[in-house]
C-alpha cells in the first residue's frame, strides 16, 4: 500500500527508514520531511496541518494509511478529520482522535485521566487567573521544588520547577498572565517527583496493546544533565534499571488501567500512547502523556522493532492488534543527538554538513537538514542529526555510535559527551 508519513524530524525519519523496509509499502511518502527521509521514500512539500491538503494528496496517490508522527495534528483533530470524510474513511490512520490526543494537549485534562483512573502520578491542583490566591495557598502546602505546568501546548516550555517559594508565587502569577499564551491560561502545580525518568512506549488499537521496548532520553544541554532543556539530546534502549519486575509494574499499575480508561471513556485511539515516568524508589508514576512516539526515543526504540512496522500499523488502524506478537532485537541501542551551536537559545543554520564514512551498523538520522540548490547538505534545525548504533552491550553502542559521530561536521557542531553514562553506573 501507499503510506504518507507526516512529521519532518529524526522520529520521522526513524520510522520511515523501519516502514521502507517493509514489503507491505508500495510508495512513501514524507510531509514535508527533510534530506534524510529523501532516501526512504518522496518528500512532499505538505503543511501537516492543513487538512484538505492533506487529504488532496491522499486521494489523488491512492494512500492508504497515514501515520502521524508529531502531536500538532492530532491535537489538531486530523484522525476525526479523516474518519469524517466518507471519502477517506477507507484510509488507516495511525493516531488517536482528537479527544485522545487531550492526554498530550491538556495537563490538566490528564491529570482528571489518571485520578479517574486511579493510575499513579503526583498530587495535583489546576488554577486559574481567578483562582491565583488559591494557588498560592496551594504551593504553600508543598515542599519545595515546585512544579508549575501550563495547561496547554508549550513547545516543550511550559513546565517549570522552582525551588523558591516566592519565585514560585510570581512564576504562576506571570504563566497565568499569559507568559505561555492560552496555553498557560490554566496552570497545573503538581509535587515534585524525584527519581530516575524513563519513556514507555505503547501502541494500540483501542482495545490491545503492545508494549514497545522503553528508552531513556537526556532532555539537558549540558552534560551531567546540567543547563537549559531541549528537544533531547540523546537516547538508550533498553534501560537497564526497567527490569522485568519494574515493567510489570508499569504494565499493571498503569499500561492496562490507561488503555481501559480510554475504552471506558469512549475515547477513538488508534496509535501511540507515550507514558513519560518517573521511577521513585522502584515504584512508576505518570509525569506526562503523550499521543506519539518520542523524540530522539524513536531512534533508539525504532532500530530494534524487528516485526514488520506497517503490519503493525495496520493492525493498530483495524482492531486487531491482538494477532500480533512484537520481535524486538535484543541489543542495546545507543542515539548520540548532534544539534546547532547555541541550541536551545539562537543558533544558525544553513551550514554545510560533511557526513564522513558510512559504518556497517550506525544508523545516521536527520532531524533539522535539507539540500541547498546545489544539492549540498545543510544544517536546517536546532537538532541537526543523530547516529544510533546497536551493539551486544549499551558501553559498546555507545562507542560505535560517538566514532560514527566524531566523524561528522559542521561549523559549530555541539553533543553531549555522556549519553548514557549515567544508566552504566547504575548497572
Ligand atoms: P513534562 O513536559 O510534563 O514532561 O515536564 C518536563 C520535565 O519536567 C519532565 O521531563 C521532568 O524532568 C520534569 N518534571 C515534570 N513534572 C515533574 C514532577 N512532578 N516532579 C519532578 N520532575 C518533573
Ligand atoms: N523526548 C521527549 C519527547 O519527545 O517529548
Amino acid at each position: 500500500m501507499n503510506i504518507l508519513l507526516l512529521g519532518s524530524g529524526g522520529r520521522e525519519h526513524a520510522i520511515a527508514h523501519k516502514i521502507a523496509q517493509s514489503n507491505r509499502c508500495s510508495q512513501l511518502f514524507i510531509a514535508p520531511g527533510n534530506a534524510g527521509t529523501a532516501a526512504c521514500g518522496s518528500n512532499v512539500k505538505l503543511d501537516p496541518m492543513d487538512f484538505a491538503a492533506v487529504a488532496d494528496f491522499v486521494l489523488t496517490h491512492e494512500v492508504e494509511m497515514l501515520v502521524v508522527g508529531p502531536e500538532a495534528p492530532l491535537v489538531g483533530g486530523v484522525a476525526d478529520y479523516f474518519a469524517g470524510r466518507a471519502d477517506l474513511r477507507h484510509v488507516k490512520v495511525v493516531g488517536p482522535s482528537r479527544q485522545g490526543a487531550m492526554l498530550e494537549g491538556s495537563k490538566d485534562y490528564a491529570k482528571a485521566f489518571m485520578s479517574r483512573h486511579n493510575i499513579p502520578t503526583a498530587r495535583y491542583r489546576t488554577f486559574t487567573r481567578e483562582t491565583l490566591a488559591d494557588g498560592c495557598a496551594f504551593l504553600d502546602t508543598l515542599q519545595a521544588p515546585y512544579v508549575l505546568k501550563a495547561d496547554g501546548l508549550a513547545a516543550g516550555k511550559g513546565v517549570l520547577i522552582e525551588s523558591d517559594l516566592a519565585t514560585a508565587k510570581a512564576h504562576l502569577e506571570e504563566m497565568l498572565g499569559g507568559k505561555f499564551g492560552a496555553a498557560s491560561a490554566s496552570v497545573v502545580i503538581e509535587e515534585y517527583l524525584s527519581g530516575i525518568e524513563l519513556s514507555v512506549f505503547v501502541l494500540t488499537d483501542d482495545q490491545h496493546y503492545l508494549v514497545l521496548p522503553e528508552a531513556k532520553d537526556y532532555k539537558r544541554i549540558g552534560e551531567g544533565d546540567t543547563g537549559l532543556n531541549t528537544g533531547g539530546m540523546g537516547s538508550v534502549s533498553p534501560v537497564p534499571f526497567a527490569d522485568a519486575n519494574f515493567m510489570r509494574k508499569v504494565e499493571e499499575r498503569i499500561v492496562r488501567p490507561t488503555v481501559q480508561g480510554l475504552q471506558a471513556d469512549g475515547i477513538d485511539y488508534h496509535g501511540f500512547i507515550f507514558v513519560g515516568l518517573m521511577n521513585c524508589n522502584g515504584d512508576p508514576y505518570v509525569i506526562e502523556y503523550n499521543v506519539r512516539m518520542g523524540d530522539p526515543e524513536t531512534e533508539s526504540v525504532f532500530p530494534r522493532i524487528q516485526s514488520d512496522v506497517v503490519e503493525l500499523f495496520a493492525h493498530t488502524a483495524d482492531g486487531t492488534l491482538d494477532r500480533c506478537t512484537l520481535q524486538v532485537d535484543p541489543r542495546s541501542a545507543a542515539c548520540v543527538m548532534m544539534v546547532a551551536g547555541g541550541y536551545p537559545e539562537s543558533y544558525a543554520k544553513g551550514h554545510a554538513i560533511t557526513l564522513g564514512d558510512d559504518k556497517d551498523d550506525v544508523l545516521v538520522f536527520h532531524c533539522g537538514t535539507k539540500r541547498g540548490d546545489d544539492g549540498t547538505l545543510l544544517t536546517n534545525g536546532g537538532r541537526v542529526i543523530c547516529t544510533t548504533a546497536l551493539a551486544g552491550s549499551l558501553e559498546e553502542a555507545l562507542q560505535h555510535s560517538y566514532a560514527r559521530a566524531n566523524a561528522i561536521s559542521w561549523q559549530d557542531k555541539y553533543m553531549r559527551r555522556d549519553i548514557g553514562q549515567d544508566v552504566l553506573r547504575l548497572m
